[in-house]
């Protein structure tokens, strides 16, 4: 990529978020095998990976953008959109599976589809004997909170907890 098309990409983010991401970079190095590190302190910063970044990373490690995205994608700690005050991780393992986990996820998609919650699909927590099982993560602060043994009422009194919560 040529260093006009590198500007044009800089120039379309906020100076502030690739001042961050230029000091994420410089304290790993500019090295391809840092990827994923700096990847990592990105997506703590900011929440979610955004492509405009991701187009700054590529630049300054000449890593191609496509590399980048499958790396995004394969790992499941990346998120390549932005996600809500509250993520909601509902484990599909084979516990909480067998113990409902698609119909709390239903029901969960359906109590937060006009709130800012994201509600995702995830492995296993280790925590199979309180199937099915929603970990609820505060993106404001990081704090987890797990919920066990859930049905669909309770995945609506859940929703309902978080959204009133949440600033307007
Ligand atoms: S299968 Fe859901 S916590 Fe283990």
């Amino acid at each position: 990529m040529s260093r006009v098309e590198i500007s044009k990409i800089e120039y379309a983010i906020e100076t502030d978020v690739l001042r961050l991401v230029e000091t994420i970079i410089s304290k790993h190095g500019c090295n391809r095998s840092k990827l994923i590190p700096i990847l990592q302190d990105i997506q703590n910063e900011l929440k979610y990976l955004p492509r405009k970044v991701l187009e700054v990373v590529s630049s300054k490690l000449g890593v191609p953008i496509s590399d980048i995205i499958s790396v995004a994608s394969f790992y499941h700690q990346f998120r390549l959109e932005p996600v809500g005050e509250y993520v909601f991780q509902v484990c599909f393992g084979t516990a909480c599976y067998l113990r409902g986990a698609s119909n709390v996820y239903e029901a969960l998609k359906l109590a937060t589809s006009k709130v800012s919650i994201t509600v995702e699909k995830a492995r296993c927590f280790g925590c199979c004997s309180l199937a099915p099982v929603v970990m609820v993560i505060s993106t404001r602060t990081g704090e987890k909170y797990i919920h066990g043994r859930l049905n669909t009422n309770d995945a609506r009194k859940i929703a309902l907890k978080y959204s009133a919560t949440i600033r307007k």
